[in-house]
């Protein structure tokens, strides 16, 4: 078998824990995801789903129980600095992506994150051009404002911002 990539063990997560407002949103989760894999979440609106991919991103810690991303352990003892190198490794593609585009042109947009990495420019320049071929985007739209752009393309543009930090797992929370 293959090995699992992502691995949630006997995690439980309550919004607002210790207030009136506690809510168990995920309760005894158990899961195992090989490396590779092509994964589809299906459930009702109110789920879980959202948390439970917040929890993969680090964005948010387990109430209870080991989240593990490629030999790295996540729980509620995790500080904020092992949480941020953590979530370099992920992407995570929100709902409406397009809302997040920021930049004067969509080189600037894309070459944000890898920036934030540190990495060279000759880096960043290859890893843009790879992700825009993954999307299906021409190198063309470099030059162009993320606001010139239809609905389609901006989303395309922000999942390639995605995709140029060159993350081991991708989550797209409801594409
Ligand atoms: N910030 C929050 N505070 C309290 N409850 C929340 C919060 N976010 C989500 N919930 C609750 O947790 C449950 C799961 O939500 P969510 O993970 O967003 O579901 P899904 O993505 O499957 O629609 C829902 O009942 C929701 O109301
Ligand atoms: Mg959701």
């Amino acid at each position: 078998m293959a090995k699992a990539k992502i691995e949630l063990r006997n995690v439980n997560f309550t919004y607002q824990p210790t207030t009136p407002l506690a809510y168990q949103a995920l309760r005894n989760i158990n899961l195992k995801i090989a490396d590779g894999a092509f994964t589809v979440l299906v459930g009702q609106t109110g789920s879980g789903k959202s948390t439970l991919v917040n929890l993969i991103d680090a964005l948010t810690l387990p109430t209870s129980g080991q989240v593990i991303v490629n030999g790295r352990l996540i729980n509620n003892q995790t500080s904020k600095r092992e949480q941020e190198l953590f979530r370099q490794k992920i992407g995570f593609v929100f709902q409406f992506p397009e809302r997040q585009l920021f930049a004067q042109t969509v080189r600037e947009d894309l070459a944000f994150g890898p920036q934030n990495l540190g990495w060279s420019q000759e880096k960043i320049n290859k890893s843009i051009r790879k992700a825009l071929e993954t999307v299906q985007l021409s190198p063309t739209i470099l030059k162009q404002s993320p606001f010139s752009l239809s609905g389609g393309q901006k989303r395309r543009v922000a999942i390639a911002g995605v995709l140029a930090m060159n993350p081991e797992v991708l989550i797209l929370d409801e594409p």
